[in-house]
């Protein structure tokens, strides 16, 4: 008991007032004033501020005590608990309108009298938390980014904000009580076909979902491109009570990666179409040189959050969030090494020829065999070396080609118990022909004529790392030499790769 309550009687009666301070006194409280009409009331409850006021119903003069609590109440926030005798129907249905902290009918037990003013302090704090958590609630959500929308377990709507009010079109007045698919119409972005919402799987399954990328029609038909994450509301019985729902529009993010894409294609395009029209390699490497800045800008940005990310937030994440999260470093990391392989690609375009002479391939391949492979495999492969015709050519570049054949022979045959590369030629009438064997994975011959494109790759990131440049370059070094390149793989036996050369000019 708090024996320190202060408390204001109302009742105009003055022998009444006086018994019911005693009483009160005796229990323990201060009734430091008492008031007998309602103005008066209300008047010494502003000056006193008493913990609560104790409020006969029927008073002289133009205020009643209901009308004297409501404004105790709304004015000053002291709780009122009712002490009247008029216990009648009418009377007791005003003063509930009020909605008092108790209601005590004269003649009294002091008991129930003191369990009705020390529940109504309780409860008066118990609602001001709630007031407070309902303001503070209601400020986040509308001072969040994100749209936010809430349902029952039923999936209707019970809330929702600012945010979410602008994306679907519609206003929290209108949408209360709607079902969640009214407002939250889902459809896939390029089929069109419905998405099912993802409330109706978490108040299923009781599970947070994510529903990545999905277009969402708003009131009015248009289309928006939004993420969104819905997550239960539990009571301490596991019982779902409802769904919240946040969700964001990413129409700016899903323009920044139609850029990276189409300027992707552009780059490839350009590419193509500038050395069909024999642009010089200073323009194609200017060209691919600013688009590469142009991409690698936006993909720092997504790989420096993603690490961001992960780095701060991983816990927070589901699986399926994790997952998602991986894939967009994954995706950037491959992107970054498109961008290296452009360069690479483009570097032996740029670079001029160095006057052709006379290459000793034995030696070449030696050497290219030893500086890959130490560093490289794991168990080492063995190289076996036919006596090579030497060629004739640009030293540095011809390196370049045994140096991506003998890599990629090495890196694909990595996993045989004795990985084994073979190196050849012969001196056929008017051309010489090499050849780079290996007894690994092999690839798919259906396939074989666009290995030497740009970007092709047969096999997995995960199983073999690269970036698909190293054929084009040879391709394009082989070429400029007068030669030609082709690939076989008989199923299972491994790839080998063939490269031709014109002989050396004393030859012919
Ligand atoms: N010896 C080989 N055995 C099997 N497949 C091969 C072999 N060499 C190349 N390939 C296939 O051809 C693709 C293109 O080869 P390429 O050398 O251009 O790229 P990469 O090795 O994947 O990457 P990098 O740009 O690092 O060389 C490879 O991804 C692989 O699928
Ligand atoms: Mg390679």
């Amino acid at each position: 008991m708090n024996s320190t309550r202060r408390i204001l009687v109302v009742e105009d009666e003055l022998v009444v007032a006086t018994d019911i301070q005693q009483r009160l006194v005796s229990l323990g409280y201060e009734v430091p004033s008492i008031a007998s009409t309602g103005e008066e009331a209300v008047q010494l409850a502003a000056e006193g501020k008493p913990d609560l006021v104790l409020m006969d119903i029927v008073l002289p003069g133009g205020m009643d005590g209901v009308e004297a609590a409501n404004q105790i109440r709304q004015q000053l926030d002291i709780p009122v608990v009712f002490l009247t005798a008029h216990s009648d129907e009418h009377t007791f249905g005003r003063a509930k309108m009020s909605d008092p902290f108790g209601y005590v009918v004269k003649p009294f037990e002091e008991r129930t009298l003191q369990i009705a003013i020390e529940l109504a302090p309780h409860r008066h704090d118990l609602e001001r938390k709630l007031r407070q958590i309902s303001r503070w609630m209601t400020a986040t959500l509308s001072s969040i980014g994100d749209a936010v929308i809430a349902t029952n377990s039923r999936g209707e709507v019970l809330l929702l904000n600012l945010v979410a009010e602008n994306l679907t079109g519609w206003t929290q007045a209108a949408a209360a009580g709607q079902p969640i698919d009214e407002l939250l119409r889902l459809v896939q972005e390029n089929t069109e076909e419905p998405v099912p919402n993802p409330v109706w799987s978490v108040l299923r399954e009781g599970k947070t979902r994510v529903q990545a990328s999905a277009l969402l029609v708003d009131r009015g038909g248009d289309e928006i491109h939004i993420d969104a994450c819905a997550a239960p509301i539990i009571d301490e019985n596991d019982t779902v009570l409802g769904v919240v729902l946040v969700f964001r529009d990413i129409s700016d993010r899903k323009h920044a990666a139609e850029r990276i894409r189409q300027l992707n294609e552009q780059v490839t395009r350009l590419t193509s179409e500038a050395s069909e029209r024999g642009a010089t390699p200073d323009e194609l490497h200017t060209l691919v040189r600013a688009v590469s800045h142009d991409l690698r800008t936006p993909l720092r940005g997504i790989a420096g959050y993603a690490r961001m990310l992960e780095k701060s937030y991983a816990s927070h994440l589901d699986d399926t969030g994790r997952e998602f999260l991986t894939t967009i470093q994954s995706s950037a990391k491959s992107m970054n090494a498109m961008l290296e392989g452009y360069l690479a690609f483009l570097g032996v375009s740029r670079r001029g020829l160095e006057p052709f002479g006379p290459v000793n391939m034995d030696e070449l391949v030696q050497s290219v065999f030893e500086d890959l492979n130490a560093p490289q495999a794991e168990p080492p492969a063995t190289l076996i070396r036919h006596a090579l015709p030497p060629a004739w050519g640009d030293l540095s570049m011809l390196r370049q080609v045994l140096v991506n054949l003998l890599s990629n022979a090495i890196k694909f045959s990595v996993r045989r118990d004795t990985p084994t590369v073979e190196v050849g030629g012969v001196v056929e009438s008017n051309r010489l022909v090499y050849f780079v064997k290996d007894n690994g994975v092999g690839f798919d011959s259906r396939r074989a004529g666009r290995l030497f494109e740009a970007f092709q790759r047969l096999h997995s990131m995960a199983d073999f790392p690269g970036t698909g440049v190293g054929l084009a370059i040879v391709k394009r070094i082989i070429e400029r030499h007068g030669g030609q390149v082709w690939a076989e793989s008989p199923s299972g036996q491994g790839a080998t790769f063939f490269f031709s050369l014109p002989p050396a000019p004393k030859a012919r």
